[in-house]
């Protein structure tokens, strides 16, 4: 397969990042998506790369001598890789997310995003402001203008940094299908975070997070299949 995408030309990854993605990391690493439902598995990882996060389909790592720089790694098997470069080349450049610098061989070489997700925030119990939410609206709206459609926007895949809002994961941006987490985790936060969480600092268990994630999938579900009843259209 050969470069599918290397808009920021002066910004490819140097050489010796390069290097090691094809000598040290690629050769070794071990991967597997078990269940797309739930965060892949990591079983080994060569020194000195890092792991930064898993996603359903993916891993992502850096290299501690290009710390500027995310390699984000397909599981075997999984889908939306060409989606995801695609959605990059069409996003351009914006400081709400990430960039894409090389893409190749199931792979890409993002911007390092500094941050920490909101996910996380909430097992931290690190406040998170309104204008967080606000910048990701604004993220989002952008995305839209440029003709994308914001999908799968969820706790996992944005990030809190110095009090701003930051959109990590763009992957699903391409699937035009109505899709309701970002209003759902909004009308959450303005609800129930900011009126308890937010003033007595609550953290929550990673536990109890996965259990919203589990129920909230399945209320999805039933709400899916209750329309599907209804109007005999297939909905998302
Ligand atoms: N550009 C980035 N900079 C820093 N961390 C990132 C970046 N992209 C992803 N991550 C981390 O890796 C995790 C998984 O990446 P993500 O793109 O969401 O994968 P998936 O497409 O499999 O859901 C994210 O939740 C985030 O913690
Ligand atoms: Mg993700």
């Amino acid at each position: 397969m050969g470069v599918r995408y290397l808009s920021n030309m002066d910004k490819s990854p140097p050489k010796q990042l390069l290097e090691s993605i094809y000598q040290q990391l690629l050769p070794s690493l071990q991967i597997e998506s078990v269940n797309p439902r739930n965060p892949i598995k990591v079983s080994y990882l060569p020194e000195p790369w890092q792991l930064l996060g898993k996603g359903n389909y993916a891993a992502v790592v850096y290299h501690p001598n290009h710390p500027e720089s995310v390699v984000k790694i397909y599981a075997p098997g999984r889908p939306g890789y060409e989606e995801e470069v695609e959605v990059y080349h069409r996003l351009g450049s914006h400081p709400a997310f990430s960039e894409c610098f090389y893409a190749k061989d199931a792979f890409l070489v993002l911007k390092r995003l500094y941050g920490t997700t909101l996910y996380d925030c909430m097992y931290l119990g690190l406040p998170i402001p309104k204008q967080v939410i606000q910048d990701i609206d604004k993220a989002l709206d952008y995305a839209q203008s440029r003709g994308l459609h914001p999908h799968d926007v969820h706790g996992r895949n944005v990030m809190m940094h110095e009090g701003k809002g930051l959109v990590v994961d763009i992957s699903d941006f391409l699937h035009p299908e109505a899709c309701s987490k970002w209003n759902d985790l909004k009308k959450a936060y303005y609800c129930l975070y900011l009126p308890v969480f937010y003033p007595l600092r609550l953290r929550v268990p990673y536990s109890v997070l996965d259990m919203i994630r589990k129920c909230y999938r399945l209320g999805t579900s039933f709400k899916t299949s209750c329309l599907d009843i209804f109007t005999g259209v297939k909905q998302w």
